[in-house]
This record gives C-alpha cells, structure tokens and sequence, in this order.
C-alpha cells in the first residue's frame, strides 16, 4: 500500500511517500480502507520533532517507519478476531491511537475497534475524517471536564479553527449562549455556525467585553490570552487550555485560584464511546464539519504548510 512516511524529523520535504506491507489487523483491531485523513497543529509539531516527542510519555520506543497522522475515516476491510462491534464493509471514523502511532497516513489502517464509531450514512467521508481529533477536544472539553449546559455562557477561543469550530457548534447544541473569537475575516463564519457574538481579537480585548462566562476554551499559543480568560470568567467557572499546562504556568494558577476558577489542561484521548456521541450529532444535523481545503495523499507537505499558517478556517482533509 501507498503511505508518507516520516523520513527524518523536520520540514515537509521529510513526508515521503513510500510503498509499504499493508497492516494486518490484531485481535481487537480492524482493518480500515482509508478514504478521507485529516490533519492538525500537532501533525506538524511531531513532524518537526519526531514521534518520541509524544510517545516518550508512555515509554515506548520509536516503530519504524514512522508514519505520521491519527484521523481517519473509511470502510473496514478485515476484522481481528475479538472484534465485535464492526464488520467488513461497515464505514467508520475515528482518532487512532492518540497519543501514539497512529500510522493515519496510509491508504490502510489497523486501529483498536475502541477508538472507532459508525459513520453516519448522510456524512461524506471528508466530513467525518475532519470530525475526529478537532471534534473530539472540543467535546471531551465541554461535555466531559466543564459539563457545559442549557443556559451557560461560553467563550470560545480561535472559533473558526479545527477544535473551535466544532466547540461552538457543540455548545450550542446544549443550548449554550455562545461567544466567539478570531480576526474580522472570519466574523460571518463564526456566527454562521451559530454562535451568539462575535468578538474580534484584534479590534476588542475580550476580557473587557465578557466578564461573566462559566465556560473558556483556550486554545491560543500566547498563554497572555489564558491569564486574560481568567478576567472573563465568573467565580466558579471553568477554564480548559488545549496548549498550557497550569502547574508550568504557576502566577496564572493562582491568579485562577483566587478567583475560584476551576483549571483544566486538556489531553484529548481516543474514545469511541464519544465518537459515537459526535456521530450523533452529525447525524442530526446539530454538527457540521467546514472543510476549507482537501489534497490528494501525495501531497501532503503542501497540507502541512497550510496548516502552518495558522489561519485555517475549519478542517484540511487528505484523500488517499
Ligand atoms: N491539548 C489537546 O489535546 C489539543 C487538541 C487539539 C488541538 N490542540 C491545540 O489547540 C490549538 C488549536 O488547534 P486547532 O486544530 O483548532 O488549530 P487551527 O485549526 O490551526 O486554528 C486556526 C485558527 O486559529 C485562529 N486564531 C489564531 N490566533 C488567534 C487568536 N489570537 N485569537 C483567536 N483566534 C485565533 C485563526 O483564526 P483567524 O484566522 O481569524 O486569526 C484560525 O482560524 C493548537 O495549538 C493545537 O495544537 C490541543
């Protein structure tokens, strides 16, 4: 099979594309035919760094060849031999093995059948493969840590985003009031997929607009943005980094601990039980993936260098 493997760590000249032995399935695994790949912010970091960059966490040592990529969406072409909850032509999506080898960047994958779901059937396969990773954070941060409900005020930072995207939509369909950030190009998107207000973060200082939100996802680089989230919350409230880790970032801790403000630092973990719950919403409609750009699996280096920017608007998706 075709695949783009990591030949060294470093720049997208180091992703090539390589004819490689097909996986074959382990006992809880299954086989899946890969028709849509997606990509995020840590595809390129870990292609900069290298694997053990996330997988030193768990003491494992780095598999050749490396094969970069943990979002997938396709059909399942063979099952191992504990598997239970698939079978062959069922189509799937899901986030594999994160953080681990995820291997997603092939025309064939072996992933855990747990770490999988079903794939609604009026969903392409680019919209489910986007509704992973991003769609995933956004839920593990809202539903599973901040028990976001009816009613809760909820900023979103980076809203036209991978993560952001999903996260508004997914507040709203619990009936959440919304607010959103991101530059001025990205305002009509924003309260398209719903949200309530738009704020934009270069015209407006947030904190000054909202000051009694009982939810902020942050996803920003500067962790001057996540000290400032502090002042748009209410005692009480949740603040959810995707990026900085409070006990690294001690003055913002304990200015969040005087103000009674919850704090998290999120992982996202594979999961198909909340796969299934995002492919419930997809299915009714409550949850859209925007796909702002696809390319063919060869050229993946120019997908890493749109991801780069820094400025994609929803999801990039990669067909093999
Ligand atoms: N911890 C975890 O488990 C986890 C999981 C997923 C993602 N993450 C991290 O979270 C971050 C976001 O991920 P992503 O997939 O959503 O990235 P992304 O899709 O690349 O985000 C791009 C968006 O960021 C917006 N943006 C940039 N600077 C901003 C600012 N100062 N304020 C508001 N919006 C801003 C841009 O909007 P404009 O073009 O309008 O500026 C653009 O739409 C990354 O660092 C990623 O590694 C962590």
């Amino acid at each position: 099979m075709k695949a783009i493997v990591l030949s060294k760590p470093g720049g997208v000249e180091n992703l090539v594309v390589q004819d490689i032995r097909t996986p074959i399935p382990g006992d809880h695994e299954v086989l899946v035919q890969v028709r849509a790949i997606s990509i995020n912010p840590v595809d390129g970091y870990v292609r900069e760094s290298g694997l053990l960059k996330l997988t030193v966490l768990h003491l494992q040592p780095e598999e050749q060849p490396v094969i970069l990529g943990w979002d997938i969406a396709g059909t399942v072409t063979d099952t191992g031999r504990s598997v239970t909850r698939f079978k062959k032509g069922d189509d799937v999506f899901g986030l594999v093995n994160f953080e681990g080898h995820g291997k997603a960047y092939a025309e064939y994958v072996a992933a855990p059948e747990s770490h999988l779901a079903l794939k609604p059937a009026g969903i392409s396969h680019e919209e489910a493969a986007g509704a992973t990773l991003a769609a995933l954070t956004a839920w593990q941060a809202l539903v599973n840590y901040a028990d976001v409900k009816k009613g809760d005020k909820v900023l979103i930072h980076a809203a036209a985003g991978g993560v952001g995207h999903y996260a508004v939509q997914i507040a709203k369909a619990f009936g959440a009031y919304v607010i959103g950030t991101s530059s001025a190009a990205n305002k009509a998107f924003i309260l398209g997929l719903g949200a309530d207000e738009h704020l934009d973060y270069s015209a407006q200082r947030f904190e000054e607009v909202i000051k009694d939100a009982d939810i902020v996802v942050d996803s920003v680089s500067d962790p001057a943005n996540l000290a400032r989230s502090i002042d748009a919350l209410k005692p009480g409230g949740a603040l959810v980094s995707l990026v900085h880790s409070f006990d690294k970032n001690i003055p913002i801790a304990r200015k969040a601990r005087e103000k009674k403000v919850f704090t998290h630092r999120l992982g996202v973990k594979s999961s198909g039980e909340d796969m299934a719950a995002i492919a419930k919403l997809l299915d009714s409609g409550a949850l859209r993936s925007y796909i702002s750009e696809t390319f063919p699996l060869e050229q993946m280096g120019a997908a890493h260098t749109s991801m780069a920017t820094g400025k994609t608007r929803g999801k990039l998706v990669v067909l093999p």
